[in-house]
């Protein structure tokens, strides 16, 4: 059940076009996910090779049978066969493929390979196949080239903090046989989080899979993207993640979203014992942009927290202090969320022996920030 008639259908309404993936005159086909081209001029086979490299290309050397299908309905009203990168030796008298591939024998159409040549045309019309011709023969050249579909993308950079991105075709459809690489680059000194949502792809076949840093290799894994359950937020170590998105030759489905934040490394503030004081970053003087702070405080056992902020200035809405009455930060902890210009003086007595704050500032318009003092009671 290969969607294509869908992704086709679909991708005209929503005004995606589907030859944008390729340079213009060439055409994109989404089952091998190549981009074809074939010559109006004739050529001998040998300058066909030559003229497919100069426009960027390479001779169509055929690497699966799903390509074979792709290339038949690419070809079948053709009148003229065209050449594909695959000749004779006339030493070892077996065929190859120009680019070092696996020829596959299977797909020579009927009577052949016959021994009328050392070079190699392609039948459209069924029944479809290899056929082989004499090398000086003029036949239309048959180029392809991988697209720049979603392939060395470089996302954010060193000033960006956050952004989100997707699977080629989506929300519609993805397509096969697919190996994009996305680099996500964050700023110096912080760590990447990652979210994949939705993310609908064919199990087990098609898949994400994450890296810390410029890498793909098994040492650098971070994990695999789940396509169930809630774990589909991730996270790097350092500031650049590898994001690497895998398909194979069928079945396709709408793709994912991902949408990552860059966080900066700052180690959680944790007190304990019966007093303490704690402020926002670099006060009295301004925090900064983008900010993720934490606070933890315990005291001992059957005592409790009563912590007083006495100054408070921060950015209305974008630069606020959560309070949780736990030292797990989620919204089912979560008692307040402070920010502006009238929070001070503000008091909270935690109702058990711990509690925890979080600063998060956003990246414009930085304050002084706060103090708070707190004791046991
Ligand atoms: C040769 O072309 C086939 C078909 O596209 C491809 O699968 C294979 O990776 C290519 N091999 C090399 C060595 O470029
Ligand atoms: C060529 O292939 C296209 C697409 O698969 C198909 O619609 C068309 O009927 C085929 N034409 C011939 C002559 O086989
Ligand atoms: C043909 O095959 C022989 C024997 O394997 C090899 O030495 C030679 O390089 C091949 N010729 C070409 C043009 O690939
Ligand atoms: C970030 O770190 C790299 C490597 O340590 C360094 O070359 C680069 O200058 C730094 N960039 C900034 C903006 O500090
Ligand atoms: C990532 O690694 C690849 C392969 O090692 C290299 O070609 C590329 O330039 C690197 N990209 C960046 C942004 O460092
Ligand atoms: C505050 O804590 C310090 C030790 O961190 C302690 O010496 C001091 O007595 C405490 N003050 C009060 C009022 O509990
Ligand atoms: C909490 O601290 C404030 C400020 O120091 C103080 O006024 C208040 O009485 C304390 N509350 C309790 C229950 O100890
Ligand atoms: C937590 O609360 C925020 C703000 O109300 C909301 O946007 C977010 O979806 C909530 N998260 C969860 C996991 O419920
Ligand atoms: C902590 O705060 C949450 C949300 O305000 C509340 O539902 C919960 O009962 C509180 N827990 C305790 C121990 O007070």
């Amino acid at each position: 059940m290969i969607r294509l008639p869908i992704f086709l259908f679909f991708a005209g309404l929503i005004g995606l076009t589907v030859g944008a993936e390729c340079p213009l005159g060439w055409t994109f086909n989404p089952v091998s996910s190549e981009c074809y081209l074939i010559s109006t001029r004739l050529f001998t086979f040998d300058e066909s090779v030559q003229y497919c490299n100069s426009i960027g290309g390479k001779s169509v050397s055929i690497g699966s049978y799903s390509e074979k299908d792709a290339i038949v309905a690419f070809t079948n009203s053709t009148l003229l066969q065209p050449w594909i990168g695959s000749r004779r030796n006339t030493t070892t008298t077996k065929f190859y493929n120009l680019n070092g591939s696996y020829f596959y024998t299977l797909m020579w159409t009927t009577n052949e390979p016959s021994v009328n040549g050392d070079c190699v045309t392609f039948k459209g019309a069924t029944p479809s196949g290899l056929q082989v011709t004499q090398c000086y023969q003029l036949q239309p050249a048959f180029c392809k080239q991988t697209p720049a579909l979603c392939n060395s993308a470089v996302i954010g950079g060193s000033t960006t903090w956050s952004g989100t991105f997707q699977s080629p075709g989506y929300p519609t459809q993805y397509y096969n046989n697919l190996d994009c690489r996305y680099l996500i680059i964050a700023p110096n000194n912080t760590y990447i989080t990652i979210e994949f949502y939705p993310y609908v792809v064919e199990e087990w076949y098609d898949y994400v899979d994450l890296y810390e840093g410029n890498s793909t290799s098994f040492a650098d894994h971070i994990a695999e993207v789940s396509s169930t359950g809630w774990a589909r937020g991730y996270e790097s170590e350092g500031n650049v993640m590898n994001v690497r998105f895998k398909t194979n030759y069928a079945i396709t489905d709408k793709g994912w979203l991902a949408t990552w934040k860059a966080k900066k490394d700052m180690p959680v503030i944790s007190q304990s014992g019966t007093n303490g004081t704690m402020v926002s970053p670099n006060y009295p003087n301004n925090y900064d942009s983008n900010d993720e702070q934490k606070y933890q405080i315990s005291v001992g056992f059957g005592a409790q927290v009563n912590l007083t902020i006495d100054d408070f200035r921060t950015e209305s809405r974008f630069d606020y202090l959560n309070i949780y009455n736990s030292s797990t930060q989620s919204n089912s902890t979560l008692v307040a969320t402070l920010s502006g210009a009238s929070v001070a003086p503000f008091n909270y007595i935690s109702p058990k022996s711990y509690m925890s704050m979080k600063f998060v500032s956003d990246g414009s318009l930085q304050y002084k920030g706060w103090h708070a003092y707190w004791s046991i009671c």
